[in-house]
């Protein structure tokens, strides 16, 4: 039979040589070998395909057993170079053979009990925290099960996609890492930290089109020209795959769950979470969450097929995909028991908690399913809920924004415009007075020209920090109360 194995070699003079020797001695014939670097100077990377006779556990074991060896994995079973018929449901083997596969390369994270979120909503909530994976997101898991599942042939030709996110630093990651040459297309307008991160994973990095369907149309036409292997985001039999461990994972890591929330764009996720997990456990309820703006799965789900829907921007770009996938659509339609949707305000609202009360910090797809159960899109009270923090890269600029307007909301910031008569003290007295409220003044701006300011008087815009919006009104109270007239700027 035609294998695939994947070995990490040690430097060292004579490593080579002794596991070609144990491969010979075991009857096999070695077909297409390549050594290729890795990021560590004293290891390289041995792939090869070879006609093996030998019982495949002890020829692994005997691999790993020679000196210098330092890992030995075989990358056949079952899907190498496989090919996936559309309608080829993805299945909880294919999701035990993917989490094998990516086993050594990609951490667990952790699912931790929140006693602050499981006291506000009622249930008990788990995080799982995909936020911390090297990239930032859960992605790795399906770009790394599809590039291992490359034939050697498929490595050689390289993989390319499209995209300005996480999938993007996922492919390039894990790609430069197995040895296999990697293109990703961006939009022009890609934001610049994106770009660069994903080139410092070592990938090439083509900007080109105005829109994420240009730069896909562009990655199309590379491929085509270059022959080389188009890895997709989503509808994808082996990223699939991949995602579903995450399923496998929560189920380890806490198997009484009895609902699992999780942030849908083209369904991956999802479809490969909610396979593995109604495998084992049908009765653990699966719910998917869109943001309103784009919800391509809920109207694929009513149509009965992928529908594309209108562009809109939203916070939570990592699950803004117009179209539901052609293969995530069935396994959603089989496997999901509800799908809901999320506005921006309440996504910010879940950013902006899960920093404060848990020091995570979650882009606004990954803050999704938090924002569903914060607002009650299900009722899970008394039950055990596991929500997917499934990504964390956020621009820190759009993160300053996100505090300073949930504070705002919070009435935790409040501003001001007082009119005054401008001569010396007036600005004191109104400062003394804020003082002796227990508001603190993080900003004034005094304005003498606009906002039809009588002459003779002064606008004062005046911005404090309050213990929120209770704390407010009675400043605002106290201030009528001195005879001020205060506005609230909204
Ligand atoms: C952080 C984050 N969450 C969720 C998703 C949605 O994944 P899928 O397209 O497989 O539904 C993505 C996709 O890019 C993502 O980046």
């Amino acid at each position: 039979m035609r294998r695939s194995f994947s070995l990490l070699l040690q430097n060292k003079p004579g490593v080579l040589l002794r596991a070609a020797q144990v491969l010979t001695a075991r009857g096999c014939n070695v077909e297409d070998l390549r050594v290729s670097r890795t990021e560590d100077p004293f290891v390289s990377r041995m792939t090869l395909e070879a006609e093996t006779v030998a019982e495949q556990t002890s020829l692994l074991e005997q691999l790993r057993a020679v000196p210098g060896v330092l890992e030995a994995r075989d990358l056949t079973s079952p899907a190498i170079g496989q090919p996936r018929e559309a309608g080829d449901l993805v299945t909880l083997q294919d999701i035990e053979a993917a989490m094998t596969r990516i086993r050594g390369s990609i951490p667990v994270t952790p699912l931790v009990l929140s006693e602050w979120f499981s006291n506000l909503t009622g249930s008990s909530v788990y995080f799982k925290l995909e936020n911390l994976q090297f990239t930032g997101s859960f992605k790795e898991r399906g770009a790394l099960n599809r590039i291992l599942t490359m034939t050697l042939e498929e490595r050689a030709r390289g993989v390319i996609t499209a995209s300005a996110g996480n999938h993007a630093q996922a492919v390039a990651y894990h790609a430069v890492r197995q040895g296999v040459r990697c293109v990703i297309v961006m939009p022009e307008m890609a934001p610049l930290t994106k770009v660069v991160n994903t080139q410092a994973y070592g990938a090439t990095v083509i900007q080109k089109g105005g829109s994420f369907d240009e730069a896909v149309a562009e990655a199309r036409r590379i491929c085509e020209a270059e022959n080389m292997v188009f890895l997709h985001a989503f509808d994808d039999h082996e990223v699939i795959s991949g995602q579903g461990t995450l399923g496998l994972e929560m189920l380890e890591q806490c198997p009484m769950l009895d609902a699992v929330m999780v942030p849908v764009g083209g369904g991956g996720l999802l479809g490969g979470i909610a396979c593995a997990i109604k495998a084992i456990r049908p009765e653990v309820r699966m719910i998917g969450v869109e943001a309103a703006r784009v919800p391509s799965m809920m109207r694929a789900r009513e149509m009965r097929s992928p529908v594309t829907v209108s562009a809109a921007s939203t916070i939570a770009d990592g699950i803004a995909v117009r179209r539901a996938g052609d293969r995530t659509l069935p396994l959603v339609e089989k496997y999901v028991d509800e799908m809901v949707t999320v506005e921006e305000e309440e996504i910010a609202k879940a950013i902006l908690l899960l920093l404060e009360r848990e020091k995570t910090l979650a882009e606004g797809a990954g803050a999704a399913a938090l924002a569903a159960l914060l607002h009650h899109r299900v009722d899970l009270r008394g039950k055990k809920v596991a929500v997917l923090i499934c990504g964390g890269n956020i621009d820190v600029m759009f993160l300053s924004r996100i505090i300073e307007r949930g504070l705002v909301k919070d009435g935790r910031l409040l501003r001001l415009q007082v009119f005054l008569p401008d001569h010396p003290g007036s600005l004191s007295r109104l400062t003394q007075m804020i003082a002796g409220q227990r508001a603190n003044v993080i900003e004034v701006h005094h304005e003498r020209a606009y906002y039809g300011v009588n002459l003779g008087d002064t606008m004062i815009e005046v911005t404090v920090e309050t213990r929120g919006t209770g704390h407010s009104d009675e400043l605002i109270s106290a201030l009528v109360s001195a005879g001020f007239n205060p506005k609230r700027v909204v």
